[in-house]
């Protein structure tokens, strides 16, 4: 059955939003570890990162482009590395930006919702061991508390650390310089870290800014059981990502951040495919992933609201870009349909972007010269926007 899109398709109040990361956007996160490790020599980052898209000092356009759309969320990262740019010394003129930040969103009716941890780190916490040097734990807490003028400021939801399953393999990408394809086994120590790290987050923001919901947001890739294979495709998704989503048990939300999927076999291991549409990422393209992901997630967390809070596609040609969206969100709907208690769909990404280390996937509904920095909307922009849900009535 094909499903047709409107702005009904979604209940009122389902949150549309757009999503982007604070490194990949902002540009010149001088004091992050990202930074260092692309400008050091004989580095293994193929593109820099630079300026970004200069979102620092263009987030009002942004905000502009989105709220113009029709969308009535947003959620972009607050980098801690201009918060706290050396170890004990917080910035109050970076507080204060995304102090303003969260205010011009909701100005322009846009609920914020923003990410504390988006994969880059205080290059000073990076030299002392990162999330495995002494006191992690206490000095990400200090940070949460440093926040507080942000975090009041109108904030509607919080992200405590983006896709942590990611950052656990991060120490096994970093060897290889490189984004394999597949996903290599998340590092278990630093699963462990991670999870520790969030509980202790969540129960700090509850404890100071008991009125905003707060989750994290996992990688979830649509791992498909080939004939006999469900006990198998289960082992091979326990550290992948079960291990991250059972930790969000008890949580006000789950972020479900989709764009692809797998077969895997009675041997455990990913059925390789041949000939398949590829994405620029080197991703199969596969619509269908968002649905069969949340399908997945609503199974292993009962109980948990889901918010899809990234799916979108690497693409030269927008109108691929359009044709994946309607897929990704009709899968949506029929696992809503089937019970899943899905809450919302953030797009990613609003702008094309700095995809960690390269320029070409672009995955953005706004194109952005990157001499200039003048954005152009692409038709997916009001098109995604035109679908936006109805508001709910204040008095409902
Ligand atoms: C990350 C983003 C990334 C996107 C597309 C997610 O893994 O949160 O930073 O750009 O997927 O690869």
């Amino acid at each position: 059955m094909t499903t047709v899109l409107s702005a009904r398709t979604f209940p009122p109040g389902f949150a549309w939003g757009v999503s982007v990361g604070a490194h990949q956007t902002e540009g010149g996160n001088v004091a992050s570890d990202w930074w260092h490790r692309e400008n050091e020599p004989g580095t293994s980052v193929a593109e820099r990162c630079g300026d970004a898209v200069d979102s620092y000092h263009r987030w009002r356009e942004d905000f502009d482009l989105a709220a113009g759309a029709g969308f009535t969320d947003y959620r972009f990262g607050i980098e801690r590395s201009r918060i706290e740019p050396a170890d004990g010394f917080v910035s109050l003129a970076a507080l204060d930006h995304y102090r303003r930040m969260v205010e011009g969103a909701v100005e322009r009716g846009l609920r914020p919702t923003v990410t504390l941890h988006h994969f880059t780190v205080p290059l000073w916490f990076a030299a002392g061991g990162g999330w495995t040097g002494r006191n992690a734990t206490e000095r990400f807490l200090r940070y949460i508390d440093a926040l507080q003028p942000v975090l009041d400021a109108g904030v509607e939801r919080i992200m405590t650390i983006n896709e942590p399953n990611i950052l656990a393999v991060f120490p096994k990408l970093t060897a290889s310089g490189q984004l394999a394809s597949g996903l290599p086994e998340p590092d278990a120590g630093l699963t462990g870290i991670l999870i520790d790290v969030h509980r202790a987050a969540v129960a700090r923001i509850r404890e100071r800014h008991p009125r905003i919901p707060v989750g994290w947001g996992v990688s979830v890739q649509d791992y498909r059981a080939a004939p006999g294979a469900e006990t198998a495709r289960d082992a091979y998704a326990e550290s992948r990502d079960a291990v991250f989503l059972r930790a969000s048990a008890g949580d006000d939300f789950v972020g479900v951040q989709a764009y692809t999927g797998g077969v895997v076999g009675v041997d455990g291991e990913p059925v390789l495919v041949g000939d398949v549409p590829r994405t620029l990422t080197g991703w199969e393209f596969l619509p269908d992933a968002l649905g069969g992901a949340v399908r997945r997630v609503s199974r292993l967390l009962p109980g948990v609201p889901i918010v899809v809070t990234e799916n979108g596609v690497a693409v030269s040609e927008d109108r691929r870009r359009i044709q994946y969206t309607t897929g990704a969100l009709a899968s949506l709907r029929r696992a809503m349909d089937d019970g899943a208690d899905v809450r919302g769909y953030f797009h990613w990404s609003l702008l094309d972007n700095w995809e960690w280390g390269h320029w070409e996937p672009t995955f953005g509904l706004v194109s952005v010269d990157r001499a200039t920095f003048e954005r152009t909307p692409k038709p997916s922009l009001a098109w995604l926007g035109s679908l936006a849900p109805p508001a709910v009535p204040i008095d409902s």
